[in-house]
């Protein structure tokens, strides 16, 4: 079997899961699908992507048992204030009862509610947040949401340490995962440490500095992977998993598919190494700008 973490909750989670964020509806079911007849156990979806029905297909055509698989979903910022209609949305589009884990997305910030709109806008192009709603008051209601059965685990995504604060000092349920973008140019030291002291496992998403960009043509990640005889998505993909993060590399392609599954071992010095790259002068990117107007306190 694949390799698992423990979550807070006592369950397994297998470190290495695909990721389906931009995988086009026509492709992602059989991404899905060949990421299960590879060995995959993990898949990481969001009602946001908007593919969750063909994944769904994806995961009945793999024809694995449901119990083998672990399926992560999250509610969207117009959900905060109903997350379990969202849910049940996901799980009648996967065709689930329950998922593994459910978080709250995609930022600890809740949109306001306006027709069926995704993403509501200010007049000025900002994003329409709910100021009259807490991320706390949301983790009240998934605590609420877990007691149903319907998510089996609960957590959040894109928390910064001061987030988490907020959300442990009410919480009744530590979160059992935070889904960050991680990767050696963004490798949030700080935010993965006191996760871990928490108990709360971290979630790498964008984990390959997403589009195959810099990141994979990096000199020390390909001089590494021509050492190990690996691709250079394993370098990267490996050295989250030996810090103790899951990774959720997204591929539509069979055989990267395959390949980003594929642990290989790093020594202690390449593991130094790839930990420093982003203080190099220019390597330090974050890709993934959130554009939301407020502060979401991230230090790296
Ligand atoms: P594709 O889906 O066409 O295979 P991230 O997970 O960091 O967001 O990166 C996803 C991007 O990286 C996608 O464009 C994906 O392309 C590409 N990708 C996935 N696996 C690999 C790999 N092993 N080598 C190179 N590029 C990859």
């Amino acid at each position: 079997g694949q390799k698992t973490f423990k979550l807070n909750t006592g369950a397994p989670i297998p470190v290495v899961g695909l990721g389906t964020w931009q995988s086009a509806p026509g492709e992602v079911a059989k991404a899905v699908e060949s990421a299960i007849k590879a060995g995959y156990r993990h898949i990481d979806c969001a009602w946001m992507y908007g593919n969750e029905h063909e994944v769904g297909e994806g995961i009945k055509a793999a024809g694995v048992p449901r119990e083998e698989l672990f399926i992560t979903t999250k509610i969207w910022g117009t959900y905060h204030r109903r997350p379990e209609e969202g849910l049940d949305d996901s799980l009648k589009k996967l065709g689930l009862d329950y998922v593994d884990l459910l978080l709250v997305q995609h930022w600890p910030i809740p949109l306001i509610i306006r027709g069926d709109e995704k993403i509501p806008l200010n007049a000025d192009g900002s994003r329409a947040i709910d100021a009259e709603w807490t991320v706390e008051q949301t983790w009240e209601l998934m605590e609420k949401l877990h007691a149903t059965g319907k998510a089996k685990a609960i957590g959040v995504s894109n928390c910064s340490t001061a987030y988490l604060e907020r959300i442990l000092s009410k919480a009744k349920i530590v979160p059992a995962a935070n889904q960050i973008e991680l990767h050696p140019f963004l490798p949030q030291h700080k935010l993965v440490s006191y996760c871990q002291s928490k108990g709360i496992v971290p979630q790498a998403y964008s984990p390959l500095g997403s589009s195959g960009g810099p990141v994979l043509q990096d000199p020390l990640v390909t001089e590494i992977a021509s050492k190990h005889g690996a691709d250079p998505a394993q370098v990267v993909i490996s050295w989250a998993a030996q810090r103790g993060v899951v990774v959720l590399p997204k591929s539509v392609t069979p055989s990267r598919i395959a390949t980003n599954a594929k642990l290989i071992t790093l020594s202690d010095d390449e593991m130094l190494k790839l930990n420093e790259l982003s203080q190099q002068p220019g390597k330090a990117v974050r890709l993934i700008q959130p554009a939301w107007g407020v502060d979401l306190q991230f230090d790296n």
